[in-house]
């Protein structure tokens, strides 16, 4: 063993030995190798990691070490060592290789997949629920592969075979170099389903109904999660369980030409009611915040005419200077624009700022944090409390994060990174010491 560090010998034994430590709390455990499609679930509560398509193919990879293994474990194994290398045929893997292209090798997972959930509803019992873990490759993990084909395919399978989805939970499973990787998909979750079992009598509902339910429920489940903190780059994916929980209550929703609306159109309505939530989260914000929002929703960081911002400021009764006097934007030439959070001054003190602001102290702190940690950004965070409502940052960070990830990795991952570290920071700052900071001015009588 030449080091301690991750990939090591003494971490891969660390990672194993951890959760076996925990398990021993709840009694003795047997393992078995079945084949997840054919098995028997009579018994069990299920809990399920499955493969998600040509991600990776576990079966190849085991043979690297399966060839070791089986010379020192074959005669204590005969059962699991019998063959000359690890089964392949059974494996849920839509290897284009192994089955002849990738037309066929999709087939082949889809069915498989389904085969599995099928299996589990036939012998699993019905008292409690079934979970299933999801995790997603950095580069899947963007708001709009909530829509993607295989997405929708697997949600489409577990509902086919019987299943309702009652509720989504993101997992935070990726060691912990959060922010070292602040880029805008850095942080890698996994989806926790949870599945009961959907009876065929259900009732039908038409697409407008279901929309209308959509909007009613989904605002409960959306401060719940913002509450909980849930990192922007997860929230669209964490909102497909209460919207899925909403379809798969119904055993049909029609379209008005009277067919049924697939997963896909549902998940899509879904996601559009969640950017309709956020955006109504606007209307909150004080003026200076909303002009900043909406010129950052024409322009990002870019100039923009003077002339507009003028006729912007003025629907919301506020002139062009005093924006600049409140450190949030440069006006020259008969041009304007907002300062990124790279330009805001470091010696920013929010207790002597006489035009203080949601989306400076936003900006402010998503630069603090990314730049300069979790203690930099909880010192100005303990100053801006006694000034502008915390919780309005908050749900700002989670709003930028999505106007963002569209048009800019950069600034998605900044609003990504202060959103997720909310937790941590809201700790750190109520152990800073603010004896001696200055009060709230009255913003009214500027
Ligand atoms: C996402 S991985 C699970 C990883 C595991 N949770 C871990 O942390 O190591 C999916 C697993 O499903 C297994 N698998 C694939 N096809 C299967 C089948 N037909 N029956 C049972 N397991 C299968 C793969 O071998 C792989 O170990």
């Amino acid at each position: 063993m030449l080091a301690a560090s991750s990939g090591s010998l003494d971490a891969a034994l660390k990672y194993v030995i951890k959760p076996l430590t925990m398990s021993w709390a709840v009694g003795e455990a047997t393992v078995v190798q079945a084949d997840a499609r054919t098995r028997d679930y009579s018994g069990f509560v299920v809990s399920t990691d499955p493969p998600y398509y040509s991600n990776i193919g576990y079966a190849d990879l085991s043979d690297f070490f399966y060839v070791w293994l089986r010379r020192v474990l074959r005669d204590a194994h005969p059962d699991l060592f019998g063959t000359v290398l690890t089964p392949k045929l059974e494996e849920l893997i839509a290897s284009p290789q192994r089955h002849g292209g990738s037309a066929s090798a999709e087939r082949h997972f889809e069915d498989g997949f389904r085969q599995v959930f099928t299996a589990m509803r036939l012998s699993a019992g019905n008292d409690t629920p079934i979970t299933v873990y999801y995790a997603f490759k950095q580069q899947e993990r963007k708001a709009s592969d909530i829509l993607s084909t295989g997405w929708a395919t697997i949600l489409e399978a577990m509902l086919a075979a019987g299943w309702r989805i009652t509720a989504t939970w993101p997992l935070l499973t990726e060691l912990d170099k959060r922010l070292v990787a602040s880029g805008a998909n850095a942080l890698a979750s996994s989806i926790v389903l949870v599945l009961r079992p959907r009876n065929a009598d259900e009732p039908v509902i038409s697409r407008r109904d279901f929309i209308r339910a959509l909007r009613a429920e989904l605002p409960a489940a959306l401060t719940e999660l913002q509450q909980g903190a849930i990192a922007p780059v997860d929230l669209a994916q964490a909102t497909i369980g209460p919207g899925m929980a909403v379809y798969s209550r119904y055993s049909r929703v029609i379209e008005s030409d009277g067919s049924s609306l697939s997963v896909k159109s549902a998940l899509s309505l879904v996601n559009q009611a969640l950017d309709e939530l956020l955006a109504e989260q606007d209307g909150d914000l004080d003026a200076d915040s909303r002009f900043c929002l909406r010129w950052y929703k024409q322009f990002g960081w870019k100039r923009g005419d003077y002339g507009i911002a003028e006729s912007m400021g003025n629907a919301l009764n506020i002139p062009v200077k005093r924006l600049e006097h409140g450190g949030v934007l440069t006006a020259r030439e008969g041009s304007v624009r907002l300062l990124r959070p790279s330009e805001l001054p470091r010696k920013w003190d929010p207790a002597k700022d006489d035009r203080i602001s949601v989306w400076e102290v936003t900006c402010h702190l998503a630069r603090a944090v990314t730049t300069e940690g979790t203690e930099a950004a909880a010192r100005l965070m303990a100053k801006a409390n006694t000034r502008v409502n915390l919780e309005a940052v908050q749900l700002l960070a989670y709003r930028l994060y999505e106007l963002a990830q569209h048009k800019d990795p950069e600034d998605a991952g900044l609003f990504n990174a202060l959103a997720s570290e909310w937790a941590p920071l809201s700790a750190a700052a109520q152990r800073v010491d603010t004896r001696g900071m200055q009060g709230g001015l009255d913003l009214d009588a500027l």
